[in-house]
């Protein structure tokens, strides 16, 4: 089997799309990063991307009144260096834009059934989709959160999930705490869900389980 060609796409610090070009490093035999897109000038990926032999592109978003303009033509840059790169995979890795139906239809794999697009989310999905999901489950006051692997469909934290992992918060944590044990769990599954792409051996009914068990030790917190 040959190495898939997979592509990142980060806005941020940039931890997520590092553990995937590390995790490239270690197994060439699984897969490549053809590219790595950051739209953010200031985002802290674009240094931490300098120490790995991976072509790296900044795309801002284009100065048009017509924000549906500036939108379309944000994604046709995207394309292109996806196209350009020939990217099977698009990993999302803290890449902060929604993107649209148009632009994800370029990566429905008719044999999947799936857009060939995942995204990490750091909440145990369907609770606490959008922003700042650690904050919001701490907030909540959760006894028990978790991390979730998904396919991108076109809504926001909507799509198919593949793999998700809950933890549990202790009395004890701070917010800090509570973030570190969930990106623990993000640099894992990106790994295990990436090797499963690798493999083709995508199988939603793993994450199934893990859901119900996630709801009964919600359940037996109450
Ligand atoms: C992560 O917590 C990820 O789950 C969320 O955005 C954050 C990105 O962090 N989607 P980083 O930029 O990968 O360090």
């Amino acid at each position: 089997m040959r190495p898939k060609k997979i592509a990142l796409m980060a806005s941020g610090k940039g931890s997520n799309a590092i553990n995937i070009l590390n995790y490239a490093q270690e197994r060439p035999d699984l897969f490549e990063v053809v590219a790595l897109i950051c739209d953010q000038p200031q985002a802290l990926v674009l240094d931490r991307a300098l120490d790995f032999d991976c072509p790296f592109y900044l795309i801002p978003l284009p100065q048009a009144k017509n924000k549906k303009v500036a939108k379309e033509q944000h994604e046709q840059a995207f394309l292109q260096v996806l196209q350009k790169h020939q990217a099977e995979w698009v990993a999302l890795a803290g890449f902060m834009r929604i993107l649209s139906a148009q632009f994800i239809a370029h990566f429905y794999d008719e044999k999947l059934k799936l857009h060939r697009l995942l995204n990490i989310h750091p909440s145990m999905l369907p609770a606490f989709k959008g922003k700042d999901a650690y904050g919001q489950a701490y907030k909540a006051q959760v006894q028990s959160s978790g991390v979730t692997l998904h396919f991108v469909d076109s809504g926001v934290d909507t799509g198919p999930i593949f793999l998700q992992q809950s933890f549990n918060r202790d009395e004890s944590d701070s917010l800090e705490d509570f973030i570190k044990k969930g990106q623990e769990i993000e640099y894992r599954l990106y790994r295990q869900g990436l090797e499963k792409v690798a493999l083709d051996e995508i199988n939603l009914d793993f994450s199934i389980q893990e859901h119900k068990n996630h709801l009964q030790k919600s359940e037996a917190l109450l």
